[in-house]
């Protein structure tokens, strides 16, 4: 990590929180500055013996340590954690408010927590456990550049990030990079059952997808062509791979993507109102 150091304080300590403590740490960012707080003392003393951290079961102690205040607890928990942070903390609205979680949108954190507070809401993905994330994240005007920048390197511990303009940008992210692994999962898992019906055992066929699929994610990655263009490199005129894509798209694969991004996008604009 490059960015300046500070004292950061994760307010939960779940699956989450331990991934992106240990991509900092694993980053070479200095354990003795991060602080961890979970009501349960398991995961604590797990995160405490494996990276070196600052744990407490107290939530305002750690916040009252850090100059960055990390909330991952689930949404509906956060109002609760929220306002008992104000009333121990005094101090709370100097810091730098992050927040993981789904949905809250930033108008309810300045309602919990004071109107002055800098706030970065990121919204990181299930890959993200593997150090494979793709975090979104969304800073309001009040966070400044070393904010932002701090934030980054923090959350590129775990993959990779990417600044969005606005919270409903942010929506759209999480339809697509938040939900993605699921419809990932989705689809491998009908490739696999198809080689399944046609013979293979499910070992085999999900070795074959999985593999696959890891292939496909690298030479995305590494090349510079468009998606389209990779399509049509693996597609010869009359061959296999045509005749297989024909009934793709007689399905509209486009449309049905666009049908659940969107499905996706309004539900979580839905959630935004229940907490
Ligand atoms: N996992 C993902 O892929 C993902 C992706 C995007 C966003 N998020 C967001 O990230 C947040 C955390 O998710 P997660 O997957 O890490 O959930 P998790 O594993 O359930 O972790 C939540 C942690 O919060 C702790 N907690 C409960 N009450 C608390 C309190 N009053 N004060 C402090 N900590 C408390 C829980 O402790 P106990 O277990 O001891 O009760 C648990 O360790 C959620 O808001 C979620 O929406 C997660």
């Amino acid at each position: 990590m490059t960015a300046k150091l500070r004292k950061i304080a994760f307010i939960g300590a779940g699956n989450m929180t331990q991934s992106i403590v240990g991509g900092m740490v694993r980053s070479g960012y200095p354990a003795d500055h991060i602080y961890v707080s979970n009501p349960s003392p398991g995961k604590l003393e797990a995160i405490s013996s494996q990276l070196g951290v600052h744990t407490s079961q107290d939530n305002a102690e750690v916040a009252t340590a850090a100059d960055v205040v990390v909330l991952a607890v689930k949404p509906p928990l956060m109002a609760d954690v929220c306002e008992a942070l104000r009333k121990a903390v005094p101090a709370i609205s100097d810091k730098l408010i992050v927040t993981i979680a789904a949905g809250i949108r930033m108008p309810k954190y300045r309602t919990y927590l004071g109107d002055d507070i800098r706030i970065i809401r990121v919204m990181p993905n299930t890959p993200s456990l593997v150090g494979k994330g793709m975090s979104g994240l969304v800073a309001d005007d009040r966070a400044d550049e070393s904010d932002r920048e701090f934030i980054r390197s923090a959350f590129d511990g775990v993959g990779a990030t990417l600044w969005v303009n606005n919270e409903d940008e942010l929506d759209i992210l999480g339809a697509v990079a938040g939900s993605g692994p699921a419809y990932f999962f989705e689809f491998m898992a009908s490739l696999q059952k198809a080689a399944v019906v046609l013979g293979f055992d499910r070992d085999k066929a999900r070795q074959m997808v999985q593999q696959t699929a890891l292939g496909a994610a690298e030479m995305a990655i590494n090349s510079e062509l468009e998606l389209e263009d990779l399509r049509k490199q693996v597609t010869s005129k009359g061959g296999s791979t045509a005749k297989g894509l024909e009934v793709y798209q007689g399905a509209d694969i486009n449309d049905i993507s666009e049908q659940a991004i969107k499905a996706a996008v309004k539900r979580n604009q839905e959630m935004a109102d229940l907490f």
